[in-house]
C-alpha cells in the first residue's frame, strides 16, 4: 500500500488514460471515487488541469485481463458489458468501466465502477444504460493503471432500421479445433450483432466428445474431468474465453446468446440429461451450478438465472426472440430404442407418444409469452433464434438404421440407386428392394422439433394466425440447413436457416462411407422440406434482413486444424415477405 500523492489524484489519473483502485477497507472512497471520475471526465480535453487532491491510500493490486472484454444483450439505449480480471486477490476488487464514443476515449460518455469478487469468480458484468440508439462505442475496463483491452459495441436502432445483419454460431467445441469460424466473423465490420445459438462450451472430459486431436492442437480440455461443480464450470468457460479468436470476436460486436445443452449436460430436458447419472449427484444442483458460471462468464442481461428467453426489437426491421428449447420446459425426449421390437418398430405406440397433444418443448409460460411477443411486434421479420432443427428431418428409415447400427440398413447411396430403379424399372426391384423402398421415413433426431409435434405446430401455428413472416435460426446439428417450414396440414409457413457449426463434427462423422457432397444431394431429394444442406463443413451464417427480403449466406472455413484458412461463401438463400411468400428461394 502507498501514499498517493496530489499528482496521482483520481482525475489526473483518468486523464491519462488511468484508473484508480482503493483498498475496501478506506471508508468513503466509492463515493469520492465517483464524483472524481465525473471530474476527471468534465476535465477531459483539458491537459494540464488537476482535479482535488487528497491523501487517501491506494493499493496497486496486479491484475491481468486474460480472458478479454465482451458485449452482449444490446438495446436501443444500453448494452452489457464484460469483463474478468485474473488477480491474486482475495477480497473485493473496485473495476472502473469507461464507454466513449472513440477509441481515444477523449468522448466518453459513460463512467462508473464495478465491484468484483471471488463469488462471481472475478467476472464483471455492466448494463450500462443511456446510450444513444444505433450507435457505435467503445469501452474498456481499468484497476489502477492497468487496463483492459478496448471493446467496440453498438445499441439497437429505436425504429427505422433499413438493414439488419446478425452472424450466427452454434457448437464451439474447444479441443476438436481451432475457432477459424470466429475469426473470420470477427474481420467483419458490418455486423450488428452475433447471435449464439448454444453449445458454446461443451461439458465432456479432456479424453470425450471430438477431442481425438486435442493434444496436438493444444486444446485439451480443462478441468480434464467432465463439469459437475461450479468451480468445474467456471474453468471450462475460462478456457474457452482464453482463445485469442472468441477474444476477438467478443471485442468487436455485441453478442445474444442462449445456451442448448451442453452449457450443462448433453441432451439436457428439464429434469435431467442423457449424460447426467445418478452418481453425478442432483441433476438440479449441477444445472444452477452450470446456469451461475454461464451467467458469470457471458454477457448476458439477468433477469433470472434460469430465464433465458427474451427479444430484440431492432429498429422495427425485426424482431429476434431468443428462445429457450431445453431447460425450461423440455419433456424428456423420446428413444427408439424404447419402441423397438423384434418384430421392428412399434410404429403405432411410437407417433402416440410423439404426437400427444400437450408434449412440451418450450412450456406453456414460455409458449404464452412467444405468443404475446409475435402479437405485440410489428417488425417486418419475426425470428426465432433457438437450438435445435425445426423443420421436418425423415429419413428413410433403412438409411437412418444404417448409420445408427451398421449392417441393419443399406448406405444412403445405395438407398438412392433404388430409388432411381423404382424411378426407371420397377419391374426389376426384388422383393426385398420392395421391402425396403415400402419403410417409412422417420424422424433421424428426436431430440429436435422432430420430437415434440405437437409444440411445433403450436409456434407454427402462431405465426400463420398472425400472419407473421417467420424465420427460424436453428444450430444444435452440426451442419448447415435451409428448410421451408410447413405446417401438419402443409401449409407453408416460414422458413428456417440452420447454422453449422463453429468446430463440433457434423455428418461427415455418421455417414462415415458418404461423399459429402453426395449425400447433401441426397437428403435434399429424399427431405421433401429440405431446400439446402452441407453436412461436413465447419462454418457461420450471415443474416440479411431489409424491408424486402431476409438472406442468409452460409460461410465456411476450410480448416479448423490450422489456424491458416481460407474462407468461402458456399450458399445464399433468401424469403421474401408476405403471406404468399413464406419460403425459401434463390437469391437475386
Ligand atoms: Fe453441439
Amino acid at each position: 500500500m502507498k501514499q498517493r500523492d496530489d499528482n496521482t489524484s483520481p482525475s489526473t489519473a483518468l486523464l491519462s488514460g488511468q484508473n484508480l483502485l482503493r483498498p475496501r477497507a478506506v471508508a468513503a472512497t466509492r463515493r469520492g471515487f465517483l464524483r472524481d471520475i465525473g471530474a476527471g471526465v468534465a476535465l477531459i480535453g483539458s491537459a494540464g488541469l488537476v482535479a482535488c487532491g487528497g491523501d487517501e491510500q491506494i493499493e496497486q493490486i496486479p491484475v491481468s485481463w486474460k480472458h478479454g472484454v465482451a458485449s452482449g444483450d444490446p438495446l436501443s439505449d444500453r448494452v452489457v458489458l464484460w469483463t474478468r480480471i485474473t488477480t491474486d486477490a482475495t477480497g473485493p476488487v473496485d473495476v472502473g468501466w469507461q464507454v466513449a464514443t472513440d477509441e481515444a476515449f477523449s468522448n466518453v460518455v459513460r463512467f462508473g465502477v464495478s465491484t468484483t469478487s471471488a463469488s462471481v469468480d472475478y467476472t464483471v458484468k455492466v448494463d450500462v444504460d443511456q446510450l444513444s440508439p444505433a450507435s457505435k462505442y467503445f469501452y474498456r475496463f481499468s484497476v489502477v493503471n492497468q487496463k483492459s483491452p478496448v471493446g467496440k459495441t453498438k445499441t439497437l436502432a429505436a425504429s427505422g432500421a433499413s438493414q439488419v445483419k446478425l452472424a450466427v454460431f452454434s457448437c464451439s467445441n474447444y479441443p476438436t479445433g481451432y475457432f477459424n469460424v470466429y475469426a473470420e466473423a470477427a474481420k467483419r465490420t458490418d455486423l450488428d450483432a452475433t447471435v449464439h445459438l448454444g453449445d458454446y462450451i461443451y461439458e465432456y472430459a479432456s479424453n470425450g466428445y471430438a477431442s481425438s486431436n486435442a493434444a496436438t492442437l493444444g486444446r485439451v480440455s480443462d478441468p480434464t474431468n467432465e463439469l459437475l461443480v461450479l468451480t468445474d464450470y467456471r474453468k471450462r468457460h475460462a478456457q474457452y474465453k482464453s482463445d485469442p479468436d472468441l477474444q476477438a470476436l467478443h471485442a468487436t460486436v455485441p453478442m445474444i446468446a442462449v445456451w442448448d445443452d451442453h452449457e450443462v449436460a448433453n441432451d439436457t430436458w428439464k429434469d435431467g440429461a442423457e449424460n447426467h447419472q445418478a452418481n453425478e449427484g442432483d441433476f438440479k444442483l449441477r444445472r444452477a451450478a452450470a446456469l451461475q458460471a454461464y451467467h458469470e462468464w457471458m454477457p448476458t442481461r439477468v433477469t433470472q438465472a434460469d430465464i433465458i428467453y427474451r427479444s430484440f426489437n431492432f429498429g422495427g426491421l425485426v424482431a429476434l426472440h431468443m428462445l429457450d428449447t431445453r431447460l425450461i420446459g423440455r419433456e424428456k425426449q423420446l428413444d427408439y430404442a424404447n419402441y423397438t421390437t423384434a418384430q421392428g418398430l412399434n410404429s403405432a405406440a411410437f407417433v402416440s407418444d410423439l404426437t400427444r397433444a400437450d408434449r412440451q418443448l418450450l412450456g406453456t409460460t414460455q409458449t404464452a409469452w412467444l405468443q404475446q411477443q409475435m402479437t405485440a411486434s410489428t417488425a417486418t421479420w419475426q425470428v426465432l433464434g433457438q437450438q435445435v432443427l425445426m423443420g421436418r428431418m425423415d429419413i428413410p428409415s433403412p438409411i437412418l438404421f444404417e448409420a445408427l447400427n451398421p449392417g441393419t440398413g443399406v448406405s444412403i447411396s445405395a438407398y438412392t440407386a433404388l430409388k432411381i430403379k423404382q424411378a426407371t424399372a420397377p419391374n426389376t426391384l426384388t422383393p426385398t428392394e420392395q421391402f425396403i423402398l415400402a419403410q417409412p421415413a422417420i424422424p433421424y433426431n428426436l431430440d429436435a422439433w422432430d420430437g415434440y409435434y405437437a409444440a411445433r405446430e403450436t409456434v407454427l401455428g402462431m405465426a400463420k394466425a398472425l400472419n407473421k413472416n417467420l424465420v427460424v435460426l436453428a444450430g444444435d446439428t452440426h451442419n448447415a440447413w435451409g428448410n421451408d417450414l410447413k405446417d401438419q396440414s402443409g401449409n407453408q409457413v416460414g422458413v428456417e436457416f440452420g447454422v453449422s457449426s463453429v468446430t463440433s463434427p457434423g455428418f461427415e462423422s455418421i455417414f462415415v462411407n458418404d461423399n459429402p457432397v453426395t449425400l447433401a444431394a441426397s437428403l435434399e431429394q429424399l427431405i421433401d422440406p429440405l431446400v439446402y444442406a452441407d453436412t461436413s463443413r465447419r462454418g457461420f451464417s450471415v443474416i440479411t434482413a431489409t424491408a424486402t427480403e431476409c438472406r442468409c449466406d452460409w460461410i465456411y472455413v476450410s480448416t479448423i486444424s490450422s489456424r491458416t484458412y481460407t474462407a468461402t461463401t458456399g450458399k445464399s438463400l433468401r424469403t421474401l415477405p408476405g403471406s404468399g411468400n413464406r419460403k425459401l428461394v434463390a437469391t437475386a
